[in-house]
């Protein structure tokens, strides 16, 4: 009795706070637990699933709740009884927003709708393995040691997609010790169109935590960069990061600063535009977003996109631009309308033909631009476009 009042008012909690407040699933789950005072791990777990499901399923429950307003104790009690019957419509059985779910059978078909969100339901994990802090077949090994089963990504050799863990990823030994990175696979891709060279100056737009930049300093060890980000407490959590990970401090200067009004004396040689976005394509990762995300939300971070790789374009000739989005407002558009601007080519570098999937058909630089799917690359959703200035 006492165990499943608790439980009920921690999923009740947690769902609050992601629907009404807008947090992410994983920062909230763990201050309800702190406030509760969950205390094993085993519990712990056994709640994370329960409530990640259950936020998975809000758009399914408030169709069966129907006019009704229902609390939110009361939705997680329904959700835990089964949740009921479901109405017909398609976004009702796949628990996503109606006009989320009308936006996408404009660009997929209904069928592929269906696959990209039930992959979101799948956690798909991946690891970097971090050559700064141990060469990459020992720590293979010592993953191997630690009871991980894994594949080594076919392109990407220092990715590696989890298949198996005996704990959480973040308990073991080796990503404690930052010997390997929890990375997503689309996350590296972006770094590789940079096609970075020896001495590079790169300059990352918005940087923080840093899981880009600490790659780019991996991948290119004479490369130095200029992380710029917005958020001074994303800052530090960056800089703490890179310590972690084992990027010397002179290797990247660190600056709180808005990057629409950046201004440099010189050039550089790369800029990445990793842009605030929708985070659509990280559903996988936080599943309220397919309840909570709204068009206003999407018009607003395409025109600060825009604005941001304006500013790209006058700071380099070599841009890599992307986006945790499945909408082409946050991709397709943005590439366009800059096209419309500036003088500007836009390819896929050739190692990436045929692995990425093409942009929206209805766009004109969709052969141009890369998309990665969950269901097709067992990654986030990611846009990513490579551009040139002529
Ligand atoms: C998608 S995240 C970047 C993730 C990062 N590239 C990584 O790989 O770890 C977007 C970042 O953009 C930052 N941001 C938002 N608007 C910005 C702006 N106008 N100038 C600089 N940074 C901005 C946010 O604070 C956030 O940290």
């Amino acid at each position: 009795m006492k165990k499943s009042f608790r439980e009920v008012d921690l999923l009740a909690q947690v769902l609050y706070e992601v629907v009404e407040r807008r947090r992410s699933l994983d920062a909230t789950f763990k201050n309800v637990c702190r406030r509760m005072r969950v205390g094993s791990l085993e519990e712990r777990e056994e709640l994370y699933a329960k409530c990640r499901k259950l936020v998975s399923d809000y758009v399914k429950l408030r169709c069966v709740a129907g006019r009704g307003r229902l609390s939110y104790r009361r939705l997680a009690r329904m959700w835990l009884a089964g949740v009921g019957e479901l109405p017909a419509e398609p976004y009702c059985r796949l628990s996503v927003s109606r006009w989320l779910y009308d936006r996408l059978v404009n660009l997929l078909s209904a069928g592929e709708v269906e696959e990209l969100l039930r992959s979101f339901e799948e956690r798909l994990l991946w690891l970097r393995l971090n050559w700064l802090r141990a060469p990459e077949e020992r720590v293979l090994r010592e993953l191997e040691t630690e009871g991980l089963e894994f594949e080594v990504h076919p392109k990407i050799p220092y990715m590696v997609r989890v298949l198996r863990s005996p704990k959480p990823l973040r308990f073991l030994r080796s990503v404690k010790e930052f010997r390997v990175i929890p990375q997503d696979l689309a996350s590296a891709v972006c770094v590789e169109f940079m096609d970075l060279g020896p001495g590079d100056v790169v300059v990352d737009m918005c940087a923080a935590p840093g899981l880009k930049t600490s790659l780019i300093a991996m991948l290119e060890d004479s490369a130095k960069v200029m992380a710029f980000d917005v958020s001074a407490e994303r800052v530090r959590r960056m800089k703490y990061l890179l310590r972690k990970a084992g990027v010397q401090d002179h290797r990247v200067q660190l600056i709180v600063a808005d990057s629409r009004w950046v201004n440099l004396f010189h050039r550089v040689d790369r800029v990445l535009l990793d842009a605030p976005c929708s985070n659509s394509g990280s559903i996988g990762k936080n599943p309220a977003i397919k309840a909570t995300l709204e068009a206003g939300d999407v018009a607003s971070y395409s025109k600060q996109q825009l604005e941001l790789l304006l500013k790209s374009v006058e700071l380099s000739e070599s841009i890599v631009y992307s986006t945790c989005s499945l909408l082409p407002e946050e991709g397709e558009e943005v590439v366009e309308r800059a096209l419309g601007v500036a003088s500007l080519g836009v390819s896929i570098p050739p190692r990436f033909r045929g692995f990425c999937r093409s942009g929206y058909p209805q766009y004109g630089v969709s052969g141009s631009v890369c998309r990665l799917f969950p269901h097709t690359h067992s990654s986030e959703g990611f846009f990513i476009a490579k551009l040139e200035v002529k």
